[in-house]
């Protein structure tokens, strides 16, 4: 059976990881959310008390991190493995980690070390990633390439459910300015800036409920594989 690379990239909680992942699912492709790879860096960084000011130390840490991910058999969720240890909770609800991501993604050598991981992951394809440079940077040959936006308000929204299910308390005005900022910095560093690959669809899910989308991109993967194997 045929099976392509479909690449997942758009602003900060706009639902890009609930698609990939229910897509994953549906269609029994891998999954992997390049997102927390930078959050785990951030993690290590953070923890080890490492001046992300200064890229040349930060390079000179790289090779010390080793980021998998596992599967967690009751809930069937992924989680992510920092050095052996699962960290899925923390990179998501440590402020810290919120607050650092970005400029540590602007870092190149952070960039090439986890760019090369992702690709070799990739290549047997059947494979789902999200982040902000799949289409563009990772696998520009990807058979399905989506960009997905969301109004502004209604990410806020949506993450700010996210971190009450996970007992974090905060207020929808500094969820809104934290994203704001990401998106600022993801998209306007030197290396490998967010933006729509050419070949990329756009998906404005600002109205449409998770089932809605999920149909609409299941479709769109049975005409690309269709493509793709003959
Ligand atoms: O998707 P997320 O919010 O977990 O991503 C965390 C940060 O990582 C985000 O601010 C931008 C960065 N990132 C990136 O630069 N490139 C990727 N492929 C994925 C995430």
């Amino acid at each position: 059976m045929t099976k392509i690379i479909i690449a997942i990239d758009g602003y900060s909680s706009c639902g890009k990881s609930t698609l990939a992942k229910q897509l994953a699912k549906k269609i029994g492709y891998h999954y992997v959310d390049t997102g927390a790879m930078y959050r785990a860096v951030t993690l290590y960084l953070i923890r080890n008390q490492i001046d992300i000011h200064h890229p040349e130390m930060v390079a000179e840490v790289l090779p010390q991190i080793k980021i998998s991910f596992g599967l967690d058999e009751q809930t069937q969720q992924q989680f992510t493995i920092l050095n052996g240890e699962n960290i899925e909770n923390e990179i998501r609800v440590n402020p810290r980690v919120a607050g650092f991501v970005s400029d540590v993604s602007s870092i190149s050598a952070v960039r090439r070390f986890l760019v090369h991981q992702q690709q070799e992951m990739g290549n047997k394809k059947g494979i789902v990633m999200d982040g902000r440079d799949i289409g563009t940077v990772v696998f520009p040959k990807a058979e399905l390439k989506l960009f997905v936006t969301a109004d502004p308000a209604i990410r806020a929204h949506r993450r700010l459910d996210e971190l009450a299910e996970k007992g974090q308390n905060t207020t929808f005005d500094e969820v809104l300015a934290n994203l704001e900022k990401r998106d600022h910095i993801d998209s306007t560093r030197a290396d490998s800036p967010l933006m729509k690959a050419e070949d990329a669809i756009e998906l404005d899910n600002s109205n449409l409920s998770r089932e809605e989308q999920l149909a609409w991109v299941l479709k769109l993967v049975e005409e690309r594989k269709t493509a793709a194997g003959s």
